[in-house]
């Protein structure tokens, strides 16, 4: 990862992959450098015939408001999202407060501009924002903030969606997710969606990596061994680890759906309209599961 620079704080001199994902969410919070790196990454999925950028996007924010309505559906009132992006379609809080005004979300983030965005659009009455490093799990664990919204007597939902492939294996993925495991009680829920180096998608995992080596962080496509590991001490619910569109389909997107029941899209917080997906079912260059913390 490029070292930070005091004089560059927004980090414009390079592909920043949270402002890439903002791109192929169709939002406005990016570069022209971002935008580039964004297109050849796309160009290049495209010739090899595996999906671009803004399909896997756009599914794994639909894949977070069923993974996040399962959890809140089991009970879970506290939500620990980490490496969340820039305020999204489907944001974790408006899927947790649909089922209960009361449940507590906290957003971390290690690019400040994402913290900045995220402070002004989403933080609230139970809801949080940090600018932290996930990889300092400790860190994040004792930041008062943290101790003051949660309760660790009671379970908690950790989200990993799109992100644990920013992290190299020296940097020990698995270690990371562990303690965040260990902090939590039995009864809490990990949820992960990540890029996979298999099948179809072998050829542009390693293009991927390539190309992200001057990003702000990398993209490291797994095995689905590598992927499963992070579930140690989680017992997978159904369906296990699948691709996002064969994760629990028959669950509502829940902000997809409008009051009036007619499938109107809800007004949504951040700078990304929520559109229709046109391309369920086809991104299979991500696995991921949601795993229930074991006694
Ligand atoms: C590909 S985006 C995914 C955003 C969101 N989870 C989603 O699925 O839409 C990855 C996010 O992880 C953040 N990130 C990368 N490395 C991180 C780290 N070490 N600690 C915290 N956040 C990190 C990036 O800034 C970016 O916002």
């Amino acid at each position: 990862m490029p070292e930070s620079d005091p004089q560059d704080p927004v980090s414009a001199r390079y592909p920043n992959s949270a402002r890439i994902w903002n791109y192929h969410l169709g939002g406005k919070d990016n570069f022209e450098i971002d935008r580039e790196a964004a297109e050849a990454a796309n160009a290049m999925a495209r010739e090899i015939g595996t999906p671009a950028g803004p399909e896997a996007a756009r599914e794994g924010r639909h894949l977070l408001q069923r993974m996040v309505d399962f959890m809140a559906g089991q009970g879970i009132r506290q939500f620990l999202d980490l490496g969340s992006g820039f305020p999204n379609m489907a944001n974790t809080h408006q899927i947790a407060h649909r089922a209960d005004p009361g449940a507590r979300v906290i957003y971390v983030d290690l690019d400040p501009v994402v913290t900045i965005h995220q402070t002004a659009l989403m933080a609230g009455p139970n809801v949080s924002t940090l600018n932290a490093d996930l990889r300092d799990p400790d860190q994040i664990l004792a930041d008062k903030r943290v101790r003051e919204q949660f309760d660790f007597d009671q379970p908690v939902g950790i989200i990993f969606v799109c992100m644990l492939h920013c992290l190299r294996d020296k940097e020990d993925p698995w270690g990371i997710v562990r303690q965040f495991r260990d902090a939590v009680v039995p009864g809490s829920y990990l949820a992960i969606s990540h890029l996979i180096n298999e099948g179809d998608h072998r050829k542009a995992a390693d293009a991927l990596f390539e190309m992200s080596q001057n990003w702000s962080a990398p993209l490291i496509s797994r095995s689905r061994e590598d992927v499963a590991r992070f579930f140690d001490g989680f017992a997978l619910v159904d369906p296990g680890l699948v691709a996002p569109a064969q994760w629990r389909p028959d669950l509502h997107n829940p902000l997809r759906v409008s009051a009036a029941g007619n499938n109107e899209s809800q007004p949504v917080v951040g700078n990304v309209p929520v559109e229709r997906l046109t391309v369920v079912g086809s991104v299979e260059s991500h696995l991921c599961g949601v795993g229930k913390k074991v006694g």
